[in-house]
């Protein structure tokens, strides 16, 4: 058998031959990157953030939209959380609502606006940050227009 088709093979007009190895090699590229996104997206296991980053994360915009939102699935990974934002009872809030979910989480707040007067914000963040192992940062803090706008038309705060 083997015989038979390196026959039928070598008796192939050399361009036929040039062509179906050009073909063989783009299947290989597809079916690598296929198996590779199957892996990626359903197989590979997340990352342990707080035994690759630390213990502790801080997120500022956490009282509202995205920022909280990220708090909570940082709780969810075991984080343990400092929370900034403007608002002392919107970060109260915030706080009580992971805390019901995650009991085991700590949560540290702190009052900065960020638009503020920052050698005070840094000064209360280093204070309340002190001897702990932060290892992510996310930065939410911010507004967007009520609606889209042109860049040159848009008033975007913070
Ligand atoms: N939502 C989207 O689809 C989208 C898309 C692309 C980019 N973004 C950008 O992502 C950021 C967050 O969007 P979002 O939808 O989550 O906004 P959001 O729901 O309005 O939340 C904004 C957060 O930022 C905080 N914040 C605002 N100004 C602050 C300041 N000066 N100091 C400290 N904290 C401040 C607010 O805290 P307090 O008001 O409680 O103090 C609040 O927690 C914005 O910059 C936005 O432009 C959003």
């Amino acid at each position: 058998m083997a015989p038979f088709l390196l026959n039928i093979f070598c008796s192939q007009p050399s361009w036929l031959l040039l062509f179906s190895f050009l073909g063989l090699l783009s299947l290989i590229k597809i079916t690598i990157s296929l198996l590779y996104w199957t892996y990626a997206f359903f197989l590979r296991p997340t990352k342990d953030l707080k035994t690759t980053y630390g213990s502790w994360a801080l997120v500022t915009g956490s009282t509202d939209g995205i920022g909280k939102a990220i708090a909570f699935e940082l709780a969810q990974k075991n984080l343990n959380l400092v929370l900034i934002g403007r608002n002392q009872n919107k970060l109260d809030t915030v706080s009580t609502e992971i805390q019901e979910e995650f009991k085991n989480v700590q949560i540290k707040k702190v009052v900065i606006d960020l638009s503020g007067d920052m050698h005070e914000g840094i000064k209360s963040l280093r204070k309340a940050i002190e001897g702990l192992d932060v290892g992510v940062l996310v930065n939410c803090a911010g507004s967007a227009n009520e609606r889209p706008l042109f860049l040159d038309k848009g008033k975007m705060e913070m």
